[in-house]
């Protein structure tokens, strides 16, 4: 039986590790074609190996995400070795975790940088081939941390939110295209950065522990979590759905 992506040429950014990782795992048991970006080159070469060694077309591009010569390139690159991009994941992302008055200019603008410009950067990379071709589909990850908003991250909630807000913009201005674009809002994932991102919080006097974690999501989201729900987003079942959002969370915002 035909996967679900068959054939689909995929960038997945952050694709080297955690959720994206094993979104990249899933997209090519599915029968995508795979385009990988991220900051971890080991790692990045390492799951394209893998794959390869699986029988999948996959390629590893060396990029930070808000390097926009770097981004231009890889996107050009991934056309040329694939043919055309027919989904573009945004999922590469970190945090900070700072008062908003300890935080430096560069600080926030780097954050913004990595968050929010990398997919601005990615979109406008991509959306021309994906006009020409007449589709595509985008999507980006958010968080909780888009719609509700939490001292100590101010900054991350902004980028967060901007995404969403980045979203519904692209929706709008590319359905008559054919392309969609929607996010996904996880609650906290079991991925270095969500490890990293609990252990900060909970310097900071923050309890953010098993506890704490079971009580608004019920249990940790695990990368393959992210993995099915992207898969849902970025397949035909949601052909219909544009400029939205999939709170990835198990409840937690049905709680607030
Ligand atoms: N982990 C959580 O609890 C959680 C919750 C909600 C949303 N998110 C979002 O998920 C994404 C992070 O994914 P994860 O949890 O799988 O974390 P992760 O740290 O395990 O993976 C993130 C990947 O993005 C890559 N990356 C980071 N900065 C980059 C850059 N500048 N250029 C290229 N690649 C870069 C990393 O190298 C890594 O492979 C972020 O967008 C984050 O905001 C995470």
């Amino acid at each position: 039986m035909p996967g679900r992506l068959e054939g689909k040429r995929v960038v997945i950014t952050g694709g080297g590790g955690g959720a994206g990782a094993a979104t990249a795992r899933l997209f090519a048991a599915e029968g995508a074609r795979l385009s990988i970006l991220d900051l971890q080159q080991a790692e990045g070469e390492a799951l394209t190996a893998e794959l390869r060694a699986d029988g999948v077309e996959a390629a590893f591009h060396h990029v930070d995400v808000s390097d926009e010569a770097a981004v231009v390139a890889a996107i050009a690159a991934t056309e040329d070795e694939l043919g055309g991009i027919d989904v573009l994941f945004n999922h590469a992302g970190t945090f900070m975790v700072k008062r908003l008055v300890e935080m430096t200019r560069e600080e926030w603008d780097r954050l913004m940088a990595i968050n929010v410009t990398s997919m601005f950067l990615t979109c406008r990379a991509t959306l021309p081939g994906m006009v020409e071709r007449g589709g595509g589909v985008i999507l980006n990850t958010s968080s909780v941390s888009g719609l509700t908003a939490n001292a100590l991250e101010i900054a991350y909630c902004a980028t967060k939110g901007a995404i969403l807000q980045l979203t519904k913009g692209v929706a709008i201005e590319y359905r008559e295209h054919g392309i969609r674009c929607n996010a996904i809002c996880p609650g906290f994932i079991r991925t270095p950065h969500g490890d990293r991102e609990r252990a900060a919080l909970e310097a900071q006097g923050e309890e953010v522990s098993d506890d704490v974690i079971a009580t608004v999501q019920g249990r940790i989201c695990e990368p393959e979590d992210i993995a099915a729900a992207a898969l849902s987003l970025v397949s035909d079942d949601t052909r219909f759905v544009n400029g939205s959002y999939l709170l990835v969370d198990n409840g937690w915002m049905a709680l607030t």
